[in-house]
């Protein structure tokens, strides 16, 4: 081999490498603990948002006094979360679903710090359930980058905030056309699936007289019983 095509030669083996890695770094679980971790976070996230959901009237009238400190909502989500899933709340765990739950953990924790000033001094609509959950989800996807991603989404048509389509907060993931086309169709069907590299959770949301009233003083009309929106997990699989 000549040294022209010997450094080439070179260059593509780098170059594959260089290609691999990230991947290989992110080709963190196998399918069966890829699931297990994406029904965690759907748990977590999801009871977490009721948990916020729950002191709505006391955040909008500025009464929410001891109720929005963080301890006595951390309380509440523990409590919910014990409910739902049967068994105590806690952060241990190895591999994964170990870290997901820690980066829940502490992202709960910082956003409820960071934001209890404005729920204590409350107001109308001051704090809502998807401001939180975005939030929360912001802090969670940095911690767990390249291994387990949340989004919370909804159509187009029915955004409240631009911010929160499809488009933007899956920006890069090879699921996103997936749920844009789900969302679009209002998809009300829990699902969870294999998509080359990725697992998928889909949870659709389901409004309810409380959402459709907060939503409407937020010039969106929409009904009671109809689609909501979806919270997707997004799990990288071996
Ligand atoms: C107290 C008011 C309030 C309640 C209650 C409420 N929402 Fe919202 N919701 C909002 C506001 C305001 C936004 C925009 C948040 C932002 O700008 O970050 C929003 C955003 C959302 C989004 C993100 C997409 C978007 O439109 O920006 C979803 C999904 C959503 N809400 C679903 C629900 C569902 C389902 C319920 C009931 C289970 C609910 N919301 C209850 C006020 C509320």
């Amino acid at each position: 081999m000549n040294l022209c095509r010997f450094l080439h030669a070179c260059c593509a083996i780098a170059a594959a490498f260089a290609l691999q890695t990230p991947l290989q770094a992110n080709a963190q679980v196998d399918e069966a603990h890829a699931r297990q971790v994406a029904v965690e976070l759907g748990l977590l996230v999801n009871e977490a948002t009721a948990a916020i959901g729950a002191v709505q009237n006391d955040i909008n009238a500025g009464t929410g006094g001891d109720k929005v400190k963080p301890d006595a909502l951390q309380a509440a989500f523990a409590a919910r979360y014990a409910k739902a899933a049967g068994k105590p709340f806690d952060t241990k765990g190895d591999g994964l679903i170990g870290d997901t739950r820690r980066a829940f953990s502490s992202s709960l924790n910082d956003t409820l710090t960071r934001f209890q000033p404005q729920m204590s001094k409350g107001g109308q609509d001051a704090f809502v359930p998807a401001f939180f959950r975005a939030e929360l989800l912001k802090r969670m996807n940095v911690q767990l980058k390249g291994k387990v991603q949340g989004y919370a989404t909804n159509r187009d048509k029915e955004l409240i905030n631009a911010d929160w389509s499809v488009d933007k907060v899956m920006k890069g993931s090879p699921l996103a056309p997936d749920v844009a086309r789900m969302v679009n169709a209002g998809d009300s069907a829990h699902s969870v699936k294999r998509s080359g590299d990725r697992l998928m959770a889909y949870w659709p949301m389901k409004l309810g007289t409380a959402c459709v009233a907060c939503h409407a003083r937020n010039g969106l009309a929409q009904k009671e019983g109809e689609f909501g929106g979806a919270l997707v997990a997004e799990v990288w699989v071996k």
